[in-house]
């Protein structure tokens, strides 16, 4: 066994921040204290985290490796993108492994396990994406519950997709009651976007502007409102996934009000960029992403939904296609521009830089929103998402004074472009380790 120590940091957890060090033996976090000698141990490893904050390394439970989407796949692989993960400061990927229209659970399931297996830097787990419900999938999610992948994304958006009805997901939630599984929910309502976007582009309105027009907040927010009112028609919570608009997080907020078991999820795209970006004719594509990127003034509450817990988790979503080859197939329809932005390398950093540094979210709800909730929702709690002895020794060497420019030509994901190109954001990742083993130092693997 080799040990590590990390000496003279303040250690930063979803419930409070002290200076104390950090032991790790092995894959685990064996001692807390402050002026530790690690007696029984002696750490062959020492990290000097003076000046530093030590943070649970960062979980985030939306990324789609490989996701096959609008006739291409996203670029990033398991390797490329857990490795750029790991450089942003997480150290968990769940990412989606996705049942085909007619084929099983399982087979889905056991590609996207071939596609990870062996190739990861990080840790990694799988939700499923279910694509039909039907008398076979559903005893399929008995068994996927059983083995330890309990949470199944349902779509109401995409209609001859990944599309679901309102039978199909009250049937999928229904099951959940009785599996203990747990029904993410993309919603926006597929079937009315469809409608206006063929409006737009039988008008000439083709630009990838357009596709942040024509998926109104308001069809999210309704779909929202239905997934949430059919989960407690069913007795059950439900995950509301990269949740964007006003509109839908007040749905979200009222349900909780009355008790409901709603939560949700957004997205740096969502509270750093907007609709803005989506102009500038065909560069716009490469902010095309489904819930799209909405006007500016949604930011402020999505912030304030964050604070109050109406909101509970930041994920990427991170869904990357290049620039020239992929995101230019929708040239001339907004239609056909893949949906989706890479991120998942700079989480971390533009949370603490626009949360902590910006004075929205104090420090310790910074750590909570990016590795303690998401842990906790998904059942990876107290092995990860926390600071304490017995978790894995996920942890980040944190620079909270750093600064640095986010930049495609240094960035690691395997994609030829940044959404935040130029933006310059303080604080940074020194030293990641993933259970126990450092995986990124100084800027190196
Ligand atoms: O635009 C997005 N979000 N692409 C990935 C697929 C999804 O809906 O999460
Ligand atoms: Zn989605
Ligand atoms: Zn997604």
């Amino acid at each position: 066994m080799s040990g590590t120590l990390i000496s003279g940091g303040t250690v930063v957890t979803a419930d409070g921040s002290s200076r104390a060090d950090v032991l790790v033996d092995g894959e685990t976090i064996v001692l807390i204290g402050r002026d530790l000698k690690a007696t029984g141990i002696s750490p062959d490893e020492k990290i000097d985290a003076t000046g530093k904050y030590v943070i649970p390394g960062a979980i985030d439970v939306h990324t789609h490796m490989e996701l096959p989407f609008g006739g291409t796949f996203a670029k990033d692989t398991f390797e490329t993108g857990t490795r750029a993960a790991a450089f942003g400061g997480t150290t968990t990927i769940v990412d989606f492994a996705v049942q085909s229209r007619g084929k099983s659970l399982r087979e889905g399931l056991d590609a996207w396990h071939a596609k990870a297996e062996g190739n990861a830097v990080t840790d990694y787990g799988f939700h499923m994406i279910m694509s039909d419900v039907n008398d076979a999938t559903l005893v399929e999610m008995d068994r996927l519950v059983e083995e330890g992948v309990p949470d199944f994304k349902l779509f109401t958006a995409y209609p001859g997709v990944f599309f679901s009805d309102d039978a199909a997901v009250f049937r999928a939630m229904e099951r959940t009651r009785e599996n203990g599984g747990l029904i993410m929910m993309h919603a926006e309502n597929g079937p009315a976007i469809d409608i206006v976007a063929a409006e737009y582009a039988e008008a000439g309105k083709t630009d990838p502007y357009y596709h942040g027009v024509v998926r109104y907040p308001i069809f999210e927010g309704e779909a929202t409102n239905r997934v949430i009112r059919l989960a407690e028609a069913a007795g059950v919570p439900v995950y509301i996934v990269h949740l964007s608009a006003r509109d839908a997080l007040n749905e979200v907020r009222a349900a909780r009000d009355r008790g409901a078991m709603a939560f949700a999820e957004t997205c740096p795209q969502y509270l750093f960029l907007s609709l803005d970006d989506l102009g500038n004719g065909f560069e716009g594509a490469k902010f095309v992403c489904s819930p799209p990127l909405r006007p500016k003034d949604h930011q402020d509450e999505l912030w304030s939904g964050l604070r109050k817990d109406d909101l509970q988790v930041v994920s990427t979503d991170h869904c990357p296609f290049d620039f020239k080859g992929q995101k230019d197939l929708g040239r001339g329809d907004f239609r056909k521009v893949p949906n989706g932005l890479p991120g998942v390398e700079d989480r971390v950093d533009l949370l603490h830089d626009g949360a902590v540094v910006g004075g929205r979210l104090t420090r310790e709800r910074w750590v909570d929103v990016i590795s303690t909730a998401p842990a906790r929702m998904f059942g990876l709690y107290p092995k990860k998402g926390a600071v304490a002895i017995g978790s894995d020794a996920d942890l980040v060497v944190y620079d909270p004074n750093r600064k640095r420019t986010i930049s495609a030509k240094t960035h690691h994901m395997n994609v030829d472009y940044s959404c935040y190109e130029g933006r310059t954001v303080q604080g940074a990742s020194d030293v990641v380790l993933s259970r126990g083993s450092v995986v990124v130092r100084d800027g190196q693997t």
